[in-house]
């Protein structure tokens, strides 16, 4: 007896110690920065928001091609880094195109790709040749983004073969983990990326470093969602079946010079692997990802979120499920036995997320 209520009391302080390594302060609303900045740290978030807002035209750098003129236009919703509005046709929808032929990937720099800009300062985007593979691409959200940029690759490393998950391994040697594809390595490069991309913007050229850094930290900075209660029977349904094999709960960062960002628990739900989904899902190839294969889909903030898969073709939650196939077939059949309230229990927590 006595044995017993020390286990329990043992196990209450455990929670409590985890909980308080977990946050500090109040939870943070979507779109709050971290909690635990420094002032310095969150000076540079607010200045950073300027940057990943600020429009530029074509007197300040924007094209000759781009797809919207600032970083806001598209990630957008609830607030200034979450998702695209997902309106059908509108900017916040990319159009990539490739090629892959003898297991190679062509991304098509030459010809305008891999991302095919829907506007030019002057004349018109050049158009995606005929034969190449095209896909749609919906905006990401980027809550918590910096805290999964700190993970050390050796935490990623841990679930390869989990459900036949393999690391986007770059020609260089770090692991990919930013983008559908998994092609970047952090935070940074891809946001590097994206001002070129998106806007025609080049750093150091158009954009200086530290802007470009300000724009990075904001990002870094920002917080990922708070969770809602979490209702237990639908995480059970979720692990038991097999979602947690990719949608990995939790992964813990590494060391940081931001104290905010240093030895964090994250509950991502992604393991940041390569998973091939199948036939159906697969569009294009990307870095070393193959056109059937996507990084596992990050679920936090999936509350937010109206449509779902890598072109929001998925309408509800449940659709998003059962057109994943490949790898997670056995996870789908499993969701497709369960008792009616086991479904609604499982779909209850992903709707907490
Ligand atoms: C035209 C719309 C658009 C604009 C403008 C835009 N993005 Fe994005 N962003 C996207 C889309 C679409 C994706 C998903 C790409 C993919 O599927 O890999 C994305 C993905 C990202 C990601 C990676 C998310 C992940 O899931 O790993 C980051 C980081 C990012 N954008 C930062 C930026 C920054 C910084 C800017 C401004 C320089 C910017 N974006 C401008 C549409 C946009
Ligand atoms: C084999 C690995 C794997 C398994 C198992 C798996 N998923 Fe996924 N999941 C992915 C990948 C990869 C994506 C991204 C696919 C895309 O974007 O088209 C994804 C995407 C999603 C999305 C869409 C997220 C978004 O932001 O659009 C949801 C929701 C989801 N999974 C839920 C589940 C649930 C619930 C289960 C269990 C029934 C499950 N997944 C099992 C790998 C997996």
């Amino acid at each position: 007896m006595c044995g017993h209520r020390l286990v329990r009391l043992t196990i209450v302080l455990f929670m409590a110690a985890c909980a308080s390594a977990r946050v500090s302060g109040p939870p943070a609303k979507i779109g709050d920065p971290l909690p635990g900045l420094t002032p310095a740290e969150l000076a540079r978030f607010q200045a950073g928001k300027a940057v990943f807002q600020r429009t530029f035209d074509a007197a300040h750098g924007l094209g000759p091609l781009f797809n919207s003129t600032s970083c806001a236009e598209c990630h957008e919703q609830p607030v200034v880094g979450g998702v695209g509005k997902g309106e059908v046709g509108g900017d916040d929808t990319e159009v990539h195109a490739s090629k892959f032929t003898n297991n190679q990937c062509n991304e098509l720099t030459q010809q305008g790709g891999p991302v095919f800009r829907q506007h030019a300062t002057r004349g018109d985007p050049p158009p995606i040749p005929a034969d190449a593979n095209i896909g749609r691409r919906t905006t990401s959200a980027l809550f918590g983004f910096g805290l999964i940029d700190t993970i050390p690759d050796a935490e990623i490393l841990k679930g390869v073969g989990r459900a036949g998950g393999r690391a986007a391994r770059l020609p260089d040697g770090r692991l990919g983990r930013f983008g559908r594809k998994a092609t970047d390595a952090t935070l940074s490069e891809f946001s590097t990326g994206a001002f070129s991309v998106e806007q025609g913007i080049e750093v150091p050229a158009e954009l200086s470093p530290g802007d470009r850094d300000l724009a990075v930290d904001f990002m870094r900075f920002l917080a990922p969602p708070d969770r809602a209660q979490q209702p237990h029977r639908g995480a059970d349904v979720f692990q038991r079946i097999g979602c947690a094999d990719c949608h990995t709960p939790s992964m813990k960062t590494g060391p940081s010079s931001v104290k905010a960002l240093a030895h964090k628990e994250i509950p991502l739900y992604s393991d940041l692997l390569l998973h091939a989904l199948g036939p159906a899902l697969a569009d294009l190839c990307r870095g070393i990802a193959k056109p059937e294969e996507f990084r596992t889909a990050p679920l936090m903030g999936l509350r937010f979120k109206t449509t779902f898969l890598h072109d929001g073709r998925a309408l509800s939650l449940t659709s998003a499920i059962v057109q994943h196939a490949g790898q997670a077939q056995p996870s789908v059949d499993a969701f497709l036995k369960l008792r009616p309230e086991e479904v609604d229990a499982l779909l209850k927590f992903l709707q907490a997320l």
